[in-house]
């Protein structure tokens, strides 16, 4: 290595131990400002870029638009002057280590949509400077980094390794879990050589408990994607199971409390009424889309796929056989759907499976309305067409209005006894009664 390079290397990591590296994070989502949170709170200074005047203009007034994330805290980051968000991407070169989370959806044919990630490194390119180190934390398949990032950053002359540095982190977020936060969850960062993995690996030991390096960015990349394909195979087996044992008059969630206490060789996941969320629906077909170029079958991820997204009609199948039981037909039936985030305490609708049952209800001509105190109006969704509701509040009044509730997320402000209490049939797809006495005759679960 030159003389320049070792003192470029030598810099940022001095920087980065002294706290005195500019942190930018591209994307101010629910991975964004989390990672803001860890590296400020660390005792960097951060720069938030994003493409969203909206978010970056609430941000500077110091309020928040992410539940978990108080707005006050980020008037503190204001105050101390930690902290500016800003949509100027020409100010990407202020930053001495750049975080990139933008989204990386799939396209209408179920393929990668890096475009986002593209965009944000071209922007990138065109600022980028020595002593710059890139870390991708967007989930996407093994071969991004070095495939579409890596490119695209050399185009500029300046090489990696020397004069810039480029890494792989999966983000491990889990928005609504109050046992985590972005800097106690173990991080896991393949760097594309040597210095990109110490300078990664350096970075991220000063905001976050562990950190787990290892050989490449591939071997990160593809982490993420088994974790999330793990969850959403696992999930399909309990789906598929939950079909057969109510067949058969055998409950899905008592058996599964029940190999839960085995010490080893067994870890619990619940069925539901579908996938949601911005990853185990997305992250396995990353995956299969590699395995597709290589001519490999994912019959895993394909089958799991198949039977997680087939749950929103075999509820709705259920909700229809036991309104039957009380003389009534879907058409015309009034159903309060319970929660449309797409998992328990969170204000995140997307991919809910909600949406799903609601288009299903309302193809079969239900009057519909909703209650989730999270989501106080329905927003537009890329991949349905949604009602134009508002949260009801769920009043005796209104819960004995209804001819049926269906509980499709089972967010803990809500009070099941009382739910249970006024509605005339409860159809529960999250075992979310389970604790119930009274009421259990009312009570279907799908
Ligand atoms: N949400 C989660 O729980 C979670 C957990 C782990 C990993 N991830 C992954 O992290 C990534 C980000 O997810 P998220 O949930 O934070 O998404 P998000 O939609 O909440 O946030 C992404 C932000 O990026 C911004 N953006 C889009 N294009 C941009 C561009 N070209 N330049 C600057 N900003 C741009 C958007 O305006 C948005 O504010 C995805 O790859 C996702 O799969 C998400």
């Amino acid at each position: 290595m030159t003389e320049t390079a070792t003192t470029i290397v030598n810099n940022l990591s001095q920087a980065i131990a002294q706290q005195t590296a500019k942190v930018g994070v591209v994307g101010l989502g629910y991975v964004g400002l989390p990672l803001l949170d860890a590296y400020i709170s660390a005792g960097y200074s951060a720069i938030g870029y994003d493409v969203d005047a909206k978010k970056t203009e609430t941000l500077n007034k110091g309020e928040s638009y992410i539940a978990h994330i108080e707005g006050s805290k980020i008037q503190a980051w204001l105050d101390k002057d930690k902290f500016e968000a800003t949509t100027v991407m020409e100010r990407l070169d202020e930053a001495d280590v750049i975080l990139i989370c933008v989204p990386t959806p799939l396209s209408d044919s179920r393929d990668p949509d890096l475009k986002y990630v593209e965009m944000t490194t071209e922007a990138i390119a065109k600022r980028l400077r020595p002593g710059q180190m890139v870390i991708l934390e967007s989930t996407t398949y093994p071969g991004t980094t070095k495939d579409v990032l890596l490119p695209i950053l050399t185009k500029t002359g300046l090489e990696p390794g020397k004069d810039f540095f480029l890494a792989y982190s999966p983000e491990r977020e889990d928005p609504g879990n109050p046992d985590f936060t972005a800097g106690t969850i173990p991080k896991v960062v393949g760097g594309l050589e040597p210095h990109s993995l110490k300078l990664a690996t350096e970075f991220y030991e000063k905001a976050i408990t562990q950190v787990i390096p290892v050989d490449s960015c591939e071997v990160a990349e593809a982490c993420k994607i088994l974790e999330n394909t793990y969850r959403s195979v696992n999930i399909a087996m309990v789906n598929e199971l939950k079909v057969l044992f109510q067949r058969i008059g055998i409950d899905v969630w008592e058996v599964i409390e029940a190999a839960k206490t085995k010490p080893f060789g067994f870890q619990a996941f619940y069925p539901g009424p579908g996938l949601g969320g911005h990853c185990i629906p997305i992250d396995p077909f990353y995956l299969s889309w590699v395995a597709r170029k290589h001519g490999i079958p994912t019959k895993f991820i394909e089958l799991a796929g198949e039977i997680n997204t087939s749950m929103p009609l075999y509820v709705i199948h259920k909700l229809a056989e036991a309104l039957n039981q009380n003389g009534k037909p879907i058409k015309g039936s009034k159903i309060g759907v319970f929660g449309v985030a797409y998992k328990k305490d969170v204000d995140d609708p997307r991919e809910s499976p909600s949406f799903k049952l609601m288009e299903l209800l309302e193809e079969r001509g239900a009057e519909l309305s909703y209650v989730d105190p999270h989501i106080p109006k329905l927003p537009k969704m890329r991949h349905f067409v949604v009602p134009d509701l508002c949260s009801e509040e769920p009043t005796p009044e209104y819960i004995s209005s209804l001819d049926c509730v269906l509980i499709a997320t089972d967010h803990t402000a809500f009070k099941w006894d009382e739910i249970v209490k006024h509605a005339s049939l409860v159809v529960d797809t999250r075992n979310a009664t389970k604790d119930l006495v009274n009421g259990r005759e009312k009570i279907c679960k799908a």
